[in-house]
């Protein structure tokens, strides 16, 4: 029979034993083979990284060698987004996102495709009706499919999966106001699916979403899919793009959120994982550029490097949150970027902080995160 432990327990074991391994290695022991994220993964769960257009293009030859060495997976932090690959109604850049699923499928890799439809990174002319009217439906809807067709029929047999929809729900589980709502009504979320799956019959299909964990958003996102699925559509998964901080969300929330997808009968995919060790503060959002200054000043805590204290909480963290991946079944971890150099983070909520948020350091330095991550994965049975 095999051990139960908490996810507690294991996590602190899995620290344990990194804390060893690096020990062993200050004492100028021979060093163990490196370790794999993907070999060390259970054999149904993929685990990959977000990779920008330098990276993509090789032009980062320390975080490639991060990717190539660790994942079976990519996704492309931006260049499949519309205002990426489709600027103008009748242009599209395709050269970068070929580069990236090139990147990808020459080194085996599972690529997904993100993202179809979102509200954001989404150009004016998209959004914009026919003289000077409001944008209509039929217009919308045309603009949609042309959009799938083009850019999910160009990769087809080639991008395994697509965030189809991203982030089409407010917080209350309503769906969220935004253009393709008011032009198109509810059934923007079907229809995106219907064309996608047109477009690539063989590619998996994911609702994106972030915060659904929180009870509200997470019971809708089990509804839309369900609704979905009863009408005939493909749906595959769940993405949370789980964007957390070290404390938020607690375990637990995150445990029930994974229960609940999995009695739902919902295959997750964790789409966007990176953990900010910054306070957020709801002042951040949508703060004038004074207020910003403020802020910053007041939360930029690590300027110059993150306290020992510090790592050791965020690779506890990431132990913890992977042992419950483990725990549930979860088909895919992706980090949203390779290294801390180049993290959104930086910028998000507000810009010009220094953050901490992957497993590798600015220099590619395998973080205390690391040996946290790759023990959790090996005590739960990997290599
Ligand atoms: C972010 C990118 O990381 C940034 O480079 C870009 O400036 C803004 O978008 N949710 C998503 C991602 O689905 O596409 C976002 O990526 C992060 C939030």
């Amino acid at each position: 029979m095999e051990m139960q432990r908490t996810p507690k327990a294991a996590a602190a074991l899995a620290l344990c034993a990194a804390a060893a391994l690096s020990a062993a290695l200050a004492a100028g022991e021979q060093a163990p083979p490196p370790l794999a994220l993907k070999d060390l993964a259970p054999k149904t769960m993929l685990v990959g990284a977000a990779i920008d257009r330098p990276q993509a293009a090789g032009q980062d030859p320390a975080a490639v060698a991060i990717v190539e060495r660790q994942f079976d997976q990519v996704s492309p932090e931006n260049d499949l987004k519309w205002e990426r690959i489709h600027p103008e109604p009748d242009r599209y850049d395709f050269a970068p996102a070929d580069r990236y699923v090139e990147f990808g499928r020459s080194r085996g890799m599972f690529v997904v495709g993100h993202v179809l439809l979102w509200h954001q990174q989404t150009p004016a002319w998209v959004k914009a009706g026919v003289d000077g009217k409001p944008l209509d439906r039929e217009t919308a809807l045309a603009r949609l499919k042309a959009h799938v067709d083009a850019v999910a029929g160009r990769y087809k047999g080639r991008v395994g999966g697509w965030d189809v929809v991203n982030e089409a729900l407010e917080e209350d589980g309503s769906l969220r106001k935004t253009f393709w709502l008011d032009a198109v009504g509810p059934d923007y979320v079907e229809k995106a699916f219907e064309y996608a799956h047109g477009a690539d019959p063989a590619a998996e299909l994911y609702y994106n979403d972030y915060n659904l964990w929180k009870t509200a958003k997470r019971d809708a996102a089990v509804r839309l899919v369900k609704e979905l699925r009863a009408k005939g559509l493909r749906v595959d998964g769940i993405g949370e793009q789980a964007h957390w901080g070290v404390d938020d969300p607690p375990l637990a929330t995150i445990d029930e959120m994974l229960a609940v997808f999995g009695a739902a009968g919902i295959p997750v995919h964790i789409t966007e994982l990176d953990m900010d060790v910054l306070p957020r503060d709801p002042d951040m959002w949508g703060a004038d550029l004074s207020k910003q200054a403020t802020i910053r000043a007041k939360t930029n805590l690590y300027p110059d490097g993150l306290p020992p204290a510090m790592q050791e909480k965020l690779a506890k963290r990431y132990a913890e949150c992977f042992l419950l991946f483990l725990k549930h079944g979860v088909r895919r971890v992706t980090f949203w970027g390779v290294t801390d150099k180049s993290s959104w983070l930086h910028n998000f909520p507000i810009r010009g902080r220094v953050n901490y948020p992957l497993l590798w350091d600015r220099d590619g330095r395998e973080k205390p995160a690391f040996g946290a991550v790759a023990e959790a994965l090996r005590a739960h049975g990997g290599l």
